[in-house]
């Protein structure tokens, strides 16, 4: 290649990668809030939070993860009019929106305009997954918030395959790799029955359980699942006794011993694509960075860092409504 050609393919190569990673950067907040350090304001509110209610570290994934996936991780599902409520039925991910609003108000006080939503998001999930005993991850800020609302979720239900998963991933920039490592988000948190129930005592209109839970499990999660219960109850993802408040590789050992919940999740244990890694996952020492890793590598995926979005200072409503 001659000089010139080098030369233009690096102008184009800085150009495109200027383009493509914006202005997201660690410590993007560091002296744009006077004498106050916005990461440990923000650490600040969710550490009281989660001492009141451990269930907000899920809440709070959950949150990223839907955030992300949806649109880019713009907080546009926090926008009024999102269309949230197929996204968590009995408002299991509602606690999160709230303490979301709790720092932002808390921040908009010390330095308003200054702090979007979606690096609330993103650094308050840092700080849940710190706070029940993962990495503290270098959480990367400069997101701007998005315009628009979500509407269309389109998020992978329970019952997807794992090839089928993969896909979903990719479109949002994520290898089948970090996907393996996200789906340990199911170290935390809960399941409705109605998510998995099929599993238990009717798969795939066989009349039959799904012959790959482990059977005295299966005997555990119908007693907490009765196939004719009117009322809908919820399960730990994590059935790991001591662990399921804990952000750790136990989630990977379970789905190992054949105990997952979803299908999807006891899937990835045994499909030729996921089953290797999962087991190396399990019996490694490397999930908290590894997940940390995949969760920075989560939180870049469409993210708006010019004047294609805005600094909300609200989190529920575009500013154009001030
Ligand atoms: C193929 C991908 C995924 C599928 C199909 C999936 C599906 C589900 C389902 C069905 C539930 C139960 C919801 C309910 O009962 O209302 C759930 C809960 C949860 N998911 Fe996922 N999920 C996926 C990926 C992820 C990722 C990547 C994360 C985070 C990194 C995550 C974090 C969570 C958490 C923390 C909960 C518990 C929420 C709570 O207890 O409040 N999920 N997921
Ligand atoms: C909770 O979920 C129910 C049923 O999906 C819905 O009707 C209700 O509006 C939700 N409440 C909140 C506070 O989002
Ligand atoms: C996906 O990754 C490519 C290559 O790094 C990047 O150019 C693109 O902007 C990313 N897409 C999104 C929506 O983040």
């Amino acid at each position: 290649m001659s000089t010139k050609g080098i030369a233009l393919g690096l102008i184009l190569f800085f150009s495109f990668a200027s383009l493509s990673f914006g202005a997201l950067q660690v410590g993007f907040y560091k002296g744009k809030c006077g004498f106050r350090d916005v990461e440990s304001i923000v650490a600040g509110v969710v550490a009281d939070a989660v001492e009141n209610d451990g269930t907000l570290v899920a809440a709070l994934l959950r949150l990223q993860f839907h955030d992300c996936f949806v649109s880019g991780c713009d907080a546009s599902l926090l926008l009024d009019g999102s269309d949230t409520e197929k996204l968590a039925p009995p408002n299991l991910s509602v606690r999160g929106y709230d303490l979301i609003d709790d720092v932002k108000i808390f921040v908009e006080s010390v330095c308003p305009g200054v702090v979007s939503c979606a690096d609330i998001i993103a650094m308050a999930t840092r700080d849940a997954v710190h706070l029940a005993g993962g990495a503290r991850y270098r959480v990367e800020t400069g997101r701007r918030d998005g315009f628009k609302p979500a509407k269309n979720v389109d998020l992978p239900g329970p019952s997807i395959s794992v090839p089928d998963s993969i896909e979903a991933f990719s479109r949002r920039n994520l290898t089948a790799t970090d996907m393996v490592y996200l789906l340990g988000g199911h170290t935390v948190g809960v399941s409705q029955c109605l998510f998995f129930k099929d599993r238990l005592y009717n798969y795939k209109n066989t009349g039959r359980p799904d012959p790959t839970i482990d059977r005295w499990f299966l005997n555990d999660l119908r007693d907490q699942c009765p196939e004719d219960s009117n009322v809908d109850n919820v399960v730990f993802l994590d059935q790991t006794s001591m662990s399921s408040f804990v952000v750790d590789k136990s989630f990977h050992k379970q789905i190992w011993q054949r105990r997952g919940i979803l299908e999807i999740d006891q899937q990835l244990a045994l499909h030729p694509l996921t089953k290797d890694l999962v087991t190396r996952v399990a019996f490694g020492f490397d999930f908290a960075s590894k997940f940390g890793d995949a969760m920075i590598k989560m939180g870049r995926f469409g993210v708006l860092t010019g004047s294609d979005g805005e600094i909300r200072r609200t989190c529920e409503a575009v500013n154009s409504a001030w």
